[in-house]
């Protein structure tokens, strides 16, 4: 992460004795990144966190590639879908990926969950959509609410606990690289410039340490290539008593977004928020169109010849297309033009201002939907743009 945090207790010096009031040792634990080379924290256990008691059978935790979608512009109509699952990994539903990226939809039943879980295979990136709730992690407590990107480094041990009032629908991403900040609006000590979107007063680590010391049965589920792992403890995951580093998960809210614009229209990159390996996350949130006397502030047509574009809809109307609901997904693959659907650019001259939020994800490998995904599609999408 951008930035050193540190909560709880911890000896003033790494590596050396540092007693529980019984006398003895607490755990210290490391977990490092790029092997030692990247961002890291140090971590203090109250127990061993090798401490094993048994591993049960594991779970296939994967998803199909749709073979025969083909190249075709793509609406997912998901906006009308319920709960997804009972659980929180029950009701994951990954809709599209590639070797880089999975992307896709949560809206459990159960809304505060009864187990751990950790991703070993990458990092993730949780939209909330819809929903208010508490990320409790082996890094302390974290608020989190709707509209909230929360960016969860892999290999962190976590449980969510959501509000059981009003809708809750989650955006999932999961990234087989570090998902960051943006480089170029980092200076070269990592400080978010000037002209970023967004600063570090906008980015909320946890606040306070959750710490379970009570000795029982703790379920960690540990995703791992394509399985569920199940790793049973005697103790809690959450009996970390300090830590310090850059390695922690955090929210980012997309209202604390600061839009860039222009007197002509602005390309996505001015929305980008997070970078990946293969892929990049923009915001699109309510602004002020362009103001060039003759500007269109509706998109030209654009033909990807090296990424695939996907559009969430998040809140209010997206001027440029038509047949779009909250929580639509568009996919506009590399190979075909797009652009505004027809008469959308004629309405958009003279418009001032736009109150849309969408989350954009921008591949530079082909994506390819899931057959989860095929309960979704629009099938008259790829002709809308002929009246
Ligand atoms: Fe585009």
């Amino acid at each position: 992460m951008a930035y050193y945090h540190r909560l709880g207790q911890i000896p003033p010096k790494r590596h050396t004795q540092f007693r529980q009031p019984d006398g003895s040792l607490y755990k210290e634990e490391l977990v490092s990144s790029k092997g030692f080379s990247g961002i890291y924290s140090n971590l203090y256990h109250i127990y061993n966190p090798n401490e094993v008691k048994t591993i049960g059978k594991p779970k296939p935790f994967k998803w199909e590639v749709a073979k025969d979608h083909g190249l075709q512009q793509t609406h997912l109509k998901t906006s009308g879908v319920g709960t997804t699952g009972k659980d929180y990994l029950a009701a994951r539903r990954m809709l599209m990926m590639n070797n880089d990226v999975m992307m896709g939809i949560c809206s459990p039943e159960q809304r505060k969950m009864d187990y751990y879980f950790k991703n070993a295979d990458g990092d993730e990136l949780i939209y909330i959509h819809d929903g208010n709730g508490v990320l409790y992690s082996q890094f302390g407590k974290l608020e989190v609410r709707k509209g909230d990107y929360i960016v969860i480094p892999r290999t962190t041990i976590y449980r969510f606990e959501f509000e059981e009032e009003g809708p809750l629908r989650l955006l999932v991403i999961e990234s087989q690289g570090p998902i960051e900040t943006v480089k170029r609006y980092r200076n070269e000590v990592g400080q978010l410039l000037e002209h970023s979107p967004y600063c570090e007063r906008d980015i909320r680590p946890p606040h306070e340490l959750h710490i379970e010391k009570e000795k029982g049965e703790y379920l960690v589920q540990i995703k791992k290539q394509g399985m569920l792992h199940q790793y049973s403890y005697g103790h809690s995951p959450l009996d970390i008593v300090g830590w310090d580093g850059y390695l922690y998960p955090y929210a980012l809210s997309i209202y604390d977004f600061e839009p860039i614009t222009g007197r002509i229209h602005q390309p996505p990159p001015v929305h980008q928020t997070f970078q990946a390996w293969g892929f990049v996350i923009c915001s699109f949130v309510p602004r002020l169109f362009d103001y060039h006397p003759l500007a269109i502030p509706a998109p030209y047509n654009h033909s990807n010849i090296d990424s695939d574009e996907v559009l969430y809809y998040a809140e209010g109307e997206f001027m440029s297309r038509r047949g779009i609901d909250r929580g639509s997904f568009t996919i506009h693959m590399g190979g075909l033009p797009h652009g505004p659907h027809p008469g959308t650019v004629e309405k958009s001259i003279g418009a001032k201002s736009t109150e849309e939020y969408a989350v954009m994800l921008d591949t530079f490998r082909p994506l390819q939907i899931t057959t989860d995904a095929l309960d979704f599609v629009d099938e008259n999408y790829p002709m809308s743009w002929t009246d």
